[in-house]
């Protein structure tokens, strides 16, 4: 139907064979292919890490505030640019989201001013966003977060591989959330990891991921316990070995991904950089190496973003918008959510375009060539 779609996954031959593997081996559920997937993630961000790989980022979002004891009376400052994921989880712990504002049009993550304006004297903990990829200003953002005594959670989910002065991006804050749906740059279909350098909260959280429970079904199978403890509450969050094998694999292509991605999004730029009715963002940024997980764009205010994506997929061209602003979603209309100027003002105005790592350059000039005639059009 697309001649260039938003995204494909990065597949071939061994993904499928890391998948007949794990089947033929008679054990498909949590066991020892998941640990191995956690100890490549844990070499993979420093060795300090300690990861812990579930079903999902918004599990993994889900245990962070858990084991962090974070609850109704609480506030949770989360960006006003993000998916859903994270707002939902706030309140899923009975706490009260307030909205972080993008820095500015050009670098549209939180800042530790925009973080500052909504702390008060019930933040517990603020979930940042390093969007499309890009870090956030973390030396700043860690010292607020210190001198104030809240909790930060890494909301890694766009930027796997990404880096801050040379640090990996999910190991500043108490935890770092990863996702590995299906579109993101590392892809197991669904899947997620949660990764803290103290052992105490890893310790919690793998409680959390299997309903508290103090031994694994592979540790009665291996006959290393016979019952079990239950310490906590906790959930279903466990991935699977199958997807965990996946993981293995797309960790290991992951550089090169990333570094594919790179390049396209640098056509992206040479080609549209000059081109009337848009913007691109994130340009110029100090002390980061982006995944360039999604590569967005800011319509001009006289641009209509409906007509761009009709007019788009006329000629066989996928977009996306990455967000919807919350306060246009029913659950959200009337919880007192406050303002967020400029991210409400980004959201009505993003434009996604494709990019993954086996999209041709010629793919990028087309969509590009595209996007310049029908702007050229509206004029
Ligand atoms: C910024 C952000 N946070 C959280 C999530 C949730 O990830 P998952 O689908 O693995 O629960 C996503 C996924 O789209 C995301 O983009």
């Amino acid at each position: 139907m697309w001649k260039v779609q938003l995204f494909k996954l990065n597949y071939d031959q061994r993904e499928a064979d890391a998948i007949r593997d794990v089947v033929e081996s008679g054990w498909i559920t949590m066991g020892e292919k998941t640990r191995e997937f956690e100890r490549d993630f844990e070499k993979f961000l420093g060795d300090d890490r300690r990861a812990t790989a579930l079903s999902s980022a918004t599990a993994s979002l889900h245990i962070a505030l858990l084991s962090l004891g974070v609850g109704s009376g609480d506030e949770v400052i989360i960006p006003a640019l993000t998916f859903v994921a994270d707002i939902n989880v706030v309140r899923a712990v009975g706490a009260t989201p307030k909205l972080a504002d993008c820095g500015d049009y050009n670098n549209w993550n939180v800042t530790a001013e925009s973080i500052k304006r909504e702390i008060t004297n019930r933040t517990k903990a603020v979930i940042i966003v390093h969007f499309a990829g890009y870090p956030c200003d973390m030396d700043e953002i860690v010292e607020l977060c210190q001198e104030r005594g809240v909790y930060l959670i890494e909301d890694v989910a766009h930027a796997v591989g990404a880096t801050y002065r040379g640090e990996s991006c999910g190991t500043f804050g108490e935890f770092g959330c990863f996702s590995f749906f299906t579109n993101k740059n590392l892809s197991v279909g669904e899947g997620g990891m949660l990764v803290t350098g103290k052992r105490e909260l890893e310790r919690r959280a793998k409680l959390f991921r299997s309903h508290g429970m103090s031994a694994l079904t592979l540790d009665r199978h291996k006959g290393r316990a016979v019952s079990y403890d239950v310490e906590l509450s906790g959930f279903n969050y466990r991935i699977d070995d199958m997807r965990s094998a996946l993981g293995v694999i797309q960790l290991s292509k992951l550089k090169d991904a990333n570094r594919a991605r790179e390049s396209l999004v640098n056509r992206y730029i040479e080609n549209l950089k000059d081109v009337n009715g848009l913007s691109i963002p994130f340009q110029n940024l100090e002390n980061i190496t982006s995944s360039y997980h999604i590569f967005v764009i800011l319509l001009d205010r006289y641009v209509d973003r409906e007509e761009i994506m009709l007019k788009l997929k006329e000629v066989g061209v996928q977009s996306s918008i990455h967000y919807p602003p919350f306060r246009e979603f029913t659950a959200f209309k009337d919880i007192g959510l406050n303002p967020a100027p400029i991210a409400e003002d980004i959201a009505k105005r993003e434009l996604t375009l494709p990019l993954y790592p086996t999209l041709s350059v010629d793919e990028v000039d087309f969509v590009c060539e595209n996007l310049k005639n029908i702007l050229g059009e509206i004029r």
